[in-house]
């Protein structure tokens, strides 16, 4: 089993750079930017790491946000994930990040976006990881500063694949947003949107119908709606599942309850994603492996997920049957 999950081609498609963000390097980019932090320690901060929620966890990832500062701050940030990647398994990838959280606090859009992208084009050059770029907005934040954002973004369009939605979920519906998700839409992004992560099945019934996008982050709440779960089959619309970072937010009490292998044998387009890594206890192998340890997973179960992340994502067709010509000679 761990032999066949390291082999099989995988894509991640929900990732926050941001939560890439591993305690050791980010002392080391507080002393490069003499930038000091609240703990004494990368023990002390992996301490920290204890979340009864997602704003709990939120917190203190904003905060460690805060060391990400230049250019080179972002390359190195990326180029980190990115070797995992290599390590892993994983051939193509669908980062996002969230220029708010940097703008902000005065780091110009150009320096965030710039970082970022030139180390997916190094990925793609000397790691042969291909992948998509996704901006997301902070849903806390208002309307207003969302477009502000994607207004930022017009000279970098063509470095950027889709628009999403994240943050504190509970009390800022997707509804709050339509309007700055339309313009996106006419401008050429795709869309995507957390949902049904904390908040409840609603708030997917209106990242389809009102955000018309073609994923949903988290929708594990589904399940409650039987209505929608038809929907969703019929539609083959693909959930970005992240199983640690569940447990981790106590979205659900122990990873022996998780629901991925039950949706994906009613037929949910599922797949596994590591979220938010550094701060959730592992990559993408952590997350195939703490289900493997709980869960009753078969061989068929595990290479129809490596399957679906292959399918969900935005590569071009030709790259995508490459890859499940792979899988299923495994
Ligand atoms: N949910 C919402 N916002 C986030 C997450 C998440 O899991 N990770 C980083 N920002
Ligand atoms: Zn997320």
């Amino acid at each position: 089993m761990q032999a066949l999950i390291l082999a099989l081609p995988k894509a991640e498609l929900h990732l926050h750079l941001e939560g890439s963000l591993e305690p050791e390097l980010m002392f080391e980019l507080a002393q490069r930017n003499n930038i000091s932090l609240a703990y004494a320690s990368v023990a002390e901060l992996r301490r920290a790491y204890q979340f009864n929620n997602l704003q709990e966890f939120l917190d203190i990832y904003y905060q460690g946000a805060a060391v990400l500062q230049t250019e080179e701050d972002f390359y190195d940030l990326t180029w980190a994930y990115l070797l995992r990647c290599q390590e892993e398994g994983v051939v193509h990838v669908e980062p996002c990040f969230d220029p708010q959280t940097h703008t902000d606090r005065g780091v110009k859009f150009a320096t965030v976006i710039g970082g970022i992208s030139r180390a997916l084009r190094d990925g793609q050059q000397k790691l042969g990881i291909s992948s998509a770029l996704i901006m997301s907005f902070l849903r806390h934040l208002s309307e207003r500063s969302a477009l502000q954002t994607l207004e930022q973004a017009q000279p970098y369009k063509e470095l950027i694949m889709a628009v999403g939605l994240d943050s504190s979920e509970l009390d800022h519906p997707p509804e709050k947003f339509q309007r700055v998700f339309a313009k996106a839409i006419e401008q050429g992004f795709l869309t995507v949107a957390h949902a049904g992560e904390e908040g409840p099945a609603e708030y997917i019934w209106q990242a389809l119908q009102l955000l018309h996008v073609s994923r949903i982050d988290h929708g594990v709440r589904a399940v409650e709606d039987e209505k929608l779960m038809q929907l969703l089959i019929s539609e083959k619309m693909p959930l970005t599942v992240c199983p640690l970072s569940n447990t981790k937010l106590q979205v659900f009490a122990h990873m022996s309850e998780h629901n991925i292998l039950q949706m994906l044998d009613r037929g949910v387009k599922v797949m596994v994603n590591s979220d938010d890594p550094a701060y959730f206890g592992g990559y993408l192998l952590a997350n195939y492996q703490a289900l493997i340890e709980h869960l009753p997973m078969t061989e068929t179960q595990l290479k129809q997920l490596a399957k679906n992340s292959i399918e969900a994502s935005f590569m071009p067709d030709l790259e995508k049957q490459r890859h499940l010509l792979k899988i299923s000679q495994l």
